[in-house]
């Protein structure tokens, strides 16, 4: 059991599905910059979602430019195959759609043997009890707060109690387990997903549109987040 009222490091990540892709590199240099925490990668298929976006040698490529993390955010279906491809290209964390898995828990356990953190995506209509079986395996939750496949589309504020069921279930486990949100998150959102339990934010579009800039928009997510987090506590 973790600590109901552990305060976890609050995570800000940029999705550089906004990035100008001919210049991935330097938008990876000038995000670490920024102070991200991390970097997601929005890897789409074109099958489980309706838009494509890039492969591993893509990520590969970028992964010398920065020494922050990386995690694939696979929307891919039946992923595994693909799996020892985004470790080998330098991403640590690898999150799974629940929906794109036909052995949920041997895909995540392939992942932990392949020295990568294993994560999970749940899709909005996606209940929180499908992972009920696999928490021992995971490093971090991502409860989608729109369906995948696009950037710049409005959060989804009906998650915000499936948060708080997937952050009640997370505290069951025996070690800590991220919760990590993505879909819409900005000033007006971030503090919803917070006090309902996510600790991990991830932003494309409001970051990268900031009128104040990367840094700004990084300070400014961090700050409310935090905020909200810690009132959960009073
Ligand atoms: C959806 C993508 C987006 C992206 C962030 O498949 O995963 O959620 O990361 O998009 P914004 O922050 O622009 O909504």
């Amino acid at each position: 059991m973790t600590s109901a009222s552990q305060t976890p490091s609050i995570k800000i990540a940029p999705s550089v599905l906004p990035a100008d892709f001919a210049r991935l590199g330097d938008e990876c240099v000038e995000l670490e910059q920024a102070g991200v925490d991390r970097i997601q990668w929005d890897v789409m298929d074109g099958r489980f979602v309706p838009n494509l976006t890039f492969g591993h040698d893509v990520i590969a490529s970028c992964r010398s430019a920065v020494s922050v993390p990386f995690e694939a955010h696979l929307m891919i279906e039946q992923p595994d195959h693909l799996i020892p491809n985004f470790i080998e290209a330098g991403c640590e964390i690898i999150i799974v759609h629940a929906e794109a898995c036909l052995h949920l828990h041997r895909t995540l356990a392939m992942i932990k043997e392949l020295g990568a953190s294993p994560a999970v995506a749940l899709n909005p209509h996606t209940p929180v009890d499908t992972i009920a079986h696999v928490t021992d395996l995971l490093d971090m939750v991502l409860v989608m707060t729109v369906n995948p496949g696009f950037g710049g589309q409005a959060y989804i504020s009906t998650m915000e109690p499936k948060i708080r069921e997937t952050r009640l279930l997370l505290d069951q486990a025996d070690h800590w387990i991220d919760l990590e949100v993505d879909g819409g998150i900005s000033s007006a959102t971030v503090s919803g997903a917070a006090a309902a339990g996510a600790n991990v934010l991830i932003s494309g579009s409001w970051m990268f549109k900031h009128a104040d800039g990367k840094a700004a928009a990084i300070t400014e997510l961090r700050q409310l987040a935090h905020e909200a987090w810690t009132s959960r506590e009073s």
